[in-house]
């Protein structure tokens, strides 16, 4: 396998991970708060992140590279509200898909056209996870952060998370 393309899919299998963990600290946190909902899309989220992470992974090795499993710092475990919370999904979710961008860019250059073919499903990955965090944030604008609306927009969550885990990955 191409160097320069192993090193940068093993970024990205960093940077999988670090989702993974940062989506179960706000699971977490949102499960602490009794935000069932929440909790619940979060814990998937993080799943999936795991799954892009193995994707990665059984790639690479058995493109007859070695996949690195990476060391990660602990994450941000406090948040202000679900406004933040998602506001971050969608902010991280972006930059996600700019490192996707540029590893694809790095096959082009480097003429690996079967990597750049195996990341067109994260590049179609990411166009759903950014408009799904975007469909959410104007959810939670609509729905407001007061008791009433937190409760709805909540049990939506729950209804969302539920749909998520009933649809295969690929
Ligand atoms: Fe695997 Fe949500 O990026």
């Amino acid at each position: 396998m191409n160097t320069r393309v192993e090193k940068a899919l093993n970024e990205q299998i960093k940077k999988e991970a670090e989702s993974s963990h940062f989506y179960l600290a706000i699971a977490s946190w949102a499960e602490e708060k009794g935000l069932n909902g929440t909790a619940t899309f979060f814990y998937a989220q993080s799943d999936e992140e795991r799954f892009h992470m193995l994707k990665l992974i059984h790639f690479v090795n058995e493109r007859g590279g070695k996949a690195l499993i990476p060391g990660i710092n602990a994450p941000q475990n406090d948040f202000d509200g679900i406004k933040q919370v998602f506001g971050l999904l969608l902010e991280h979710e972006v930059a996600v898909t700019e490192s996707i961008n540029k590893l694809v860019e790095i096959c082009l250059e480097e003429k690996d056209y079967t990597t750049q073919n195996f990341l067109q499903w994260y590049v179609a990955e990411q166009l759903e996870e950014e408009a799904q965090a975007k469909t959410i944030l104007d959810r939670i604008n609509l729905t407001g952060e007061d008791k009433g609306g937190l409760y709805l927009f909540d049990r939506d969550m729950e209804q969302m998370a539920s749909q998520k885990e009933q649809m295969p990955e690929q």
